[in-house]
Parts: structure tokens; C-alpha cells; sequence
């Protein structure tokens, strides 16, 4: 028997990688560290022993409650979990009242613009623009419940609106700026808003985002109508249309409010904000997420991943449009009163070094990117960090995907020179917070693996019976019991909630979440991908992400990606997607570096993973926050038409190009 998950059948995957280099932190790192390795053994005792205990004591020591909780968790209608359902608090009030009284004149943000114009404000600051847009928005009527839609550049006041809407009890859902006029529509309309925040133009990469005019065709779309009034914030003063009967200027209305806006108490439970997220098909998820839990799990998270100091400065390169931008960004650093860094543009504009430029002009302390970045910086320019001074990182992390271990070692020797430690976080849009993370000080870090769930976070892996898998097998990630930062609900729609996360195989009490991994020995997770990804090579159960890493490894490949294409002996067989270092192969040069390939992928792994062909590109399809989208691979390893909705495809021309790259067959 096949368990269907996600239209694939999981019985378990086999693991081929075996990964052997192992880092200790720094003495210094270790006795400094917020959680030395006796507090993280004996936060998992607790954890063990009393859970629900162990939450409340976080919840209650780490939250400002304007009404404390007596109960810690309601199981009464799960999986629609409620936690500490009877307190109260702000989150505003909990990222920034909380901090005026001793570090008002602490910087909060500091913003570096596109055109290199820096912004910086306090906590006194921003408590004031919070408090305008929250008067703001009360203004235009807006109460507790109703949903705004942002749209809008990073930007210091991207986060005013975000926390404004959180200061009255207005739930965001923020679209990321790269999105069509009809991913914005769509989600406007799933949605319900009200109101829809925007700025005139976005800037990236000395081009200009026209954000206003996409916004102003989305609100043509069925559905749409529900939106009231457009506001505007005034980026580049560019040349926008403006309809007086619904758009307002943000200078206008925002900056004649009074900075007072008293924080009023809501349930724990309330909805913070709804965030879009796509599925492999069908309509995008409105992932929704509580207050009180939430917010706990992205201040826990601050100090155990990224051992928050209070002098610290913070620089998570995320954008506020996905949930790293959230929690790292709108929530997380502001609740612990960091100082953080947030930029407009790309990394790599407008020079390959700008990233080790802002950490040395900011002296940036923690780092937290994306392994697609990394590899991106190290296509431009392997050794470029080396010109610059990073002694001040003392942590540097990752997210979004699994990261090869080459491309591990190349940041932890070139951009932590081998001195900080690496956090490699596995989490999810909709866990809110990392999940499965090495805290820094007390872990032994492998590269490639995002080591152990965090104490608290009850994950395994699992067969489709619901069987734990031996070490090194493969099989199904899941998490075995409710955690605060758990996403409630999807918006619109508890049964799709319900089936997607909660499926009846698991008696409906395990979060399932799509991906599969394995464990090694010491207890070590290593993600292995989307459960969609994987392959099935002859009976074997393949991981995409280790042939990767395998292909990665050549000192000549800056990145790979795998897909199966059905095989009538092997059931699949493999076609690699490959983008070398420097500049395009010729065809000759392709035939032989094919072959040089596939020889390497057998001696790195073994036969059964020898790509059957491979083809070379400028670059991968990826979504906008960086995701290589391997439907689409899929579709044009097997000759298909691609007719599917390409709208959140970051570059679209790679398609012909790796459509028309002539295949390699390996002999
Ligand atoms: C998926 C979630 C969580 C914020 C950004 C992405 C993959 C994420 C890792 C990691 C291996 C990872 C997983 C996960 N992923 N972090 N450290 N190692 N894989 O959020 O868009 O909700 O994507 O990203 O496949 O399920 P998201």
C-alpha cells in the first residue's frame, strides 16, 4: 500500500549522500552562547516532561500580556489548535511600547535604498509612525478584522503598515511587489480588503517597479470590488495615475495624524495576518497565523537560532513579502528591540559586493540569507567577500531550501572564515518559525544538514503507515504535536487546511509538511526536498537535492536541478539542468562536460544516479523569492507544452532558452 501525498506515493526514500565534515563552534562562541548544550538538554527534558508547561512559562516570560492566560492549550477541535486562548495582548505594543521606556532612542531600522540612500529611525521614531498609520486607518474606518492588502517596496514604511495594522487589530496580508496584476487580484479578492496600501514605484536594480498601475489593473479583476480606498505612499514620485475618489496620498493623509494610537488588547488567538503562498497547483494558500503563538515563536526563535544580544546588529536580506520578511524582519527583530538593517534592490546591485559592503558599513553581527543568494554571490565572485572586512559577522544563517554542502563550506570558510557558526533553518510559511535549527552554541554543525528540531518541536520522520523509518531511510517529515507559531487555518478554507496538513492517515493529529528527509546516526534531520521532487530511479527513491549536490560539487558547476522523466525500464530516469561557472559552453564543450558529469555523479554517488541527459542554461526557472520551479523542468524534460500559470516566474525567458539547449545524452 502507497500513501498519496500530494499526488506522489511515498514509501520510504532511499539516501544516497553522505556527508562526513563536522564543526564545533568556537570556544568563545560556545561560552557566550544565549543556550549552552546542559540548557538545550534540559529544555528538551522539559519539553518531554511537561509540554504544555514548557510553552506557558516561554509565553508568559517572553510576551507583554495586557491579560494573562490560564489556558495554556485547547485540543477541543483540532487540528484547529488554540493557544492560550483566554489572554490578551498587542503586538505592536509588544514590538515597540515595550522598549520606549529604556531604549527609545535605539535604532530600530536602518534602510539602505536602491540609489544608496540610508534612513535610519528609533524605537521612538517608528512608535510614532506607527501610531500616524494607525490613526490613519482608523480614519478611513477600518476596525479589527477587516484585511488590508500591502503592496508595497521594502521600506520603512512597509513595516509602519504592517505593525499599524497589527496595532489595531487589522489583519494584513502582505502581496510581494514582483507579483502580477492578477496574482495581486487574486489575492485581493480571496481576501476581502478593504483597503489596499501601494506606493507609486518600486526600485530594484536601478529599474523601476510600476507598482501603482499593476495595482490599479488588479482592482479590474471580479472580486476586487470590495477594496475602497487605495493608499499611496510617495517612493520615487514618479509619473502614476491617481483617482481622487479612491486614492489617497500616504504624505498626505498619514503625516496629519496624531502619533498617539493607544494599543488595544486582543485574543492571543486573534489573526495577525494572512500570507499567500503557493501550492504546487491549484489557487494559493491564505496562510493564517495567530498573535500571541506566533509572535512567541519568532522572539524564541531570536535568541535560541540566532543567539539575539542586545547590542547585536541584525540583517535578514529577506523581503516582507514572504514569511522570513514577517517573522525576521516585521516581528521578530523588533520584539526583542534589535537594531536591523533592511535594503531596497538586490544583492548584486549595483556591484557584486554590495552584500559585504553593507555588513562592513553597518558592522553587521547576525546574517540571514538564502542559499539561492549564496550561490548567485558566488557565481559573481567566489573570492569578492575576501575583499572586504566581515569581522563583525558572529553568526551567519540560511533558509528557504535545502543548501548544498559545497555551497555550506564556501560560506562558512569565505564569508564566516570559518569562525562564525552557520545556522541552516528549516521552517515553512506555514510554521511560522523555525522548526529544525542548530542552536549555534551548543551544536556540532554538518554541512548540508539543518541538525535538530528545537526543543519544543516534536518532528519525525515517518513512513506512509505512520512507522518511524530507520536511520538514513527516508521518508516523511512531520511534526507530532501542535507548537504555538503553527499556522490556525487556510483563509477560506478549513478543509483544504484540514486534508492538506492534517490528513486522516496520521489519525489527523500530525502536521504533514510536504517534505521528506532523513536521519542520520547522531539524530541529525537532512532535508531531501519537497516530497513532490522526489524521483524513482529503478525502485529507488531518489532525493533530488543529493544529485544536486552532487553535480554542485564539481568544481566547475555553480548550480544544478533534477528532475525525473518516466523511463521504461527504470521508471525514471534523470535529466540535469546544469548552469556552469563563467560563461556558456559551446556544443562541443557541452557534449564533453556532459560526459565529465555524468562520470562525476557516478563516483560521487553511484550509477543509479547518473543523469541520462543533461542540459546546460544561463541560469534556473525560479520563482520570486528564488525557488526553482522543477514543474516546469519537469515539463520541458519531458517535452511538454508548458500551459500552466507562469505568472510568479522570476525570469521567464530561461524557459526557450533551456527548451532549445540541446540535450546531452550521457553514453
Ligand atoms: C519550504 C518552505 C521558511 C521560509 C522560507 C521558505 C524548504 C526551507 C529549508 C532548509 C531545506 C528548506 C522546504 C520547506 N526549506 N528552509 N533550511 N533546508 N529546505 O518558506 O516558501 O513556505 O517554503 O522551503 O522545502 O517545506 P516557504
Amino acid at each position: 500500500m502507497y500513501l498519496y501525498v500530494r499526488g506522489v506515493s511515498m514509501q520510504t526514500i532511499d539516501s544516497i549522500l553522505t556527508e562526513r565534515r563536522e564543526f564545533m563552534p568556537e570556544q568563545s562562541f560556545q561560552s557566550s552562547a544565549n543556550i549552552s548544550f546542559s540548557d538545550y538538554q534540559e529544555l528538551c527534558r522539559q519539553a518531554e516532561e511537561d509540554y504544555e508547561g514548557f510553552w506557558a512559562r516561554f509565553a508568559r516570560e517572553n510576551l507583554v500580556w495586557g491579560r494573562g492566560f490560564t489556558r495554556v492549550l485547547n485540543e477541543e477541535h483540532a487540528p484547529f489548535y488554540k493557544w492560550f486562548e483566554d489572554g490578551q495582548l498587542n503586538v505592536s505594543f509588544n514590538c515597540l511600547d515595550r522598549h520606549l521606556p529604556h531604549h527609545s532612542a535605539k535604532p530600530a531600522i536602518i534602510f539602505e535604498a536602491d540609489d544608496g540612500q540610508v534612513t535610519s529611525v528609533t524605537y521612538a521614531d517608528l512608535h510614532q509612525q506607527v501610531g500616524r498609520c494607525a490613526n490613519a486607518l482608523k480614519s478611513l474606518g477600518l476596525v479589527s478584522g477587516d484585511r488590508v492588502v500591502i503592496y508595497m517596496p521594502m521600506s520603512i514604511e512597509v513595516v509602519v503598515a504592517m505593525q499599524a495594522c497589527a496595532r489595531i487589530g487589522v489583519i494584513h496580508s502582505v502581496v510581494f511587489g514582483g507579483f502580477s496584476a492578477k496574482s495581486l487580484g487574486e489575492r485581493i479578492a480571496d481576501a476581502k480588503a478593504r483597503l489596499v496600501i501601494t506606493a507609486d514605484e518600486g526600485l530594484r536594480g536601478g529599474r523601476t517597479l510600476p507598482l501603482k498601475s499593476t495595482c490599479d489593473e488588479a482592482l479590474t479583476y471580479p472580486g476586487t470590488e470590495t477594496v475602497e480606498k487605495v493608499l499611496v505612499y510617495r517612493r520615487t514620485g514618479g509619473d502614476v495615475a491617481f483617482f481622487p475618489d479612491r486614492d489617497l496620498w500616504w504624505d498626505v493623509l498619514v503625516s496629519k495624524q496624531p502619533s498617539d494610537c493607544e494599543a488595544l488588547l486582543f485574543d492571543a488567538e486573534h489573526p495577525l495576518f494572512i500570507l499567500y503562498t503557493s501550492g504546487s497547483t491549484g489557487k494559493p494558500k491564505g496562510v493564517q497565523h495567530s498573535s500571541a503563538g506566533y509572535l512567541l515563536g519568532a522572539i524564541l526563535s531570536m535568541r535560541w537560532v540566532f543567539d539575539y544580544k542586545a547590542d547585536d546588529v541584525f540583517w535578514c536580506t529577506a523581503d516582507v513579502g514572504w514569511v522570513t520578511g514577517h517573522t525576521y524582519v516585521a516581528y521578530g527583530p523588533l520584539a526583542v528591540g534589535a537594531t536591523q538593517v533592511i535594503f531596497e534592490g538586490v544583492p548584486t546591485w549595483p556591484h557584486p559586493g554590495r552584500i559585504w559592503d553593507m555588513i562592513f558599513r553597518y558592522g553587521v553581527n547576525v546574517f540571514y540569507t538564502a542559499p539561492t543568494a549564496i550561490r548567485s554571490l558566488i557565481k559573481l565572485g567566489p573570492d569578492l567577500p575576501l575583499n572586504y572586512d566581515l569581522s563583525s559577522l558572529r553568526l551567519i544563517g540560511t533558509v528557504g531550501e535545502p543548501i548544498n554542502p559545497e555551497a555550506w563550506m564556501w560560506y562558512y570558510e569565505k564569508v564566516g572564515r570559518s569562525r562564525c557558526p552557520v545556522v541552516d533553518t528549516w521552517w515553512q510559511t506555514e510554521t511560522g518559525s523555525h522548526m529544525i535549527a542548530p542552536l549555534p552554541g551548543a551544536c556540532l554543525a554538518k554541512p548540508g544538514s539543518c541538525t535538530r528540531p528545537l526543543p519544543g518541536i516534536m518532528a519525525d520522520i515517518v513512513d506512509d503507515k505512520g512507522q518511524n523509518v530507520q536511520n538514513g531511510q527516508g521518508g516523511m517529515l512531520v511534526i507530532k504535536k501542535p507548537f504555538p507559531s503553527l499556522l490556525r487555518t487556510l483563509w477560506n478554507d478549513p478543509e483544504r487546511f484540514q486534508q492538506v496538513y492534517f490528513p486522516d492517515n496520521f489519525q489527523g493529529r500530525w502536521y504533514l509538511s510536504g517534505d521528506s528527509a532523513h536521519r542520520d546516526a547522531d539524530g541529525y534531520f537532512w532535508i531531501m526536498g519537497r516530497i513532490d521532487d522526489v524521483l524513482n530511479v529503478s525502485g529507488h527513491r531518489l532525493g533530488s537535492m543529493e544529485i544536486e549536490s552532487a553535480l554542485v560539487a564539481h568544481p566547475q558547476v555553480a548550480e544544478a536541478a533534477v528532475v525525473g522523466r518516466y523511463h521504461e525500464i527504470k521508471g525514471e530516469s534523470i535529466v540535469a539542468f546544469v548552469v556552469m561557472k563563467g560563461t556558456m559552453l559551446t556544443e562541443d564543450e557541452a557534449d564533453v562536460m556532459a560526459l565529465e558529469l555524468s562520470e562525476w555523479v557516478t563516483e560521487q554517488i553511484g550509477r543509479i544516479a547518473r543523469p541520462d541527459e543533461i542540459r546546460f542554461g544561463e541560469n534556473l526557472p525560479k520563482t520570486r523569492s528564488g525557488k526553482i520551479m522543477r514543474r516546469l523542468l519537469r515539463s520541458i524534460a519531458r517535452r511538454e507544452q508548458i500551459d500552466s500559470d507562469i505568472s510568479t516566474l522570476e525570469n521567464p525567458q530561461i524557459l526557450a532558452q533551456l527548451g532549445r539547449a540541446c540535450a546531452t545524452r550521457s553514453p
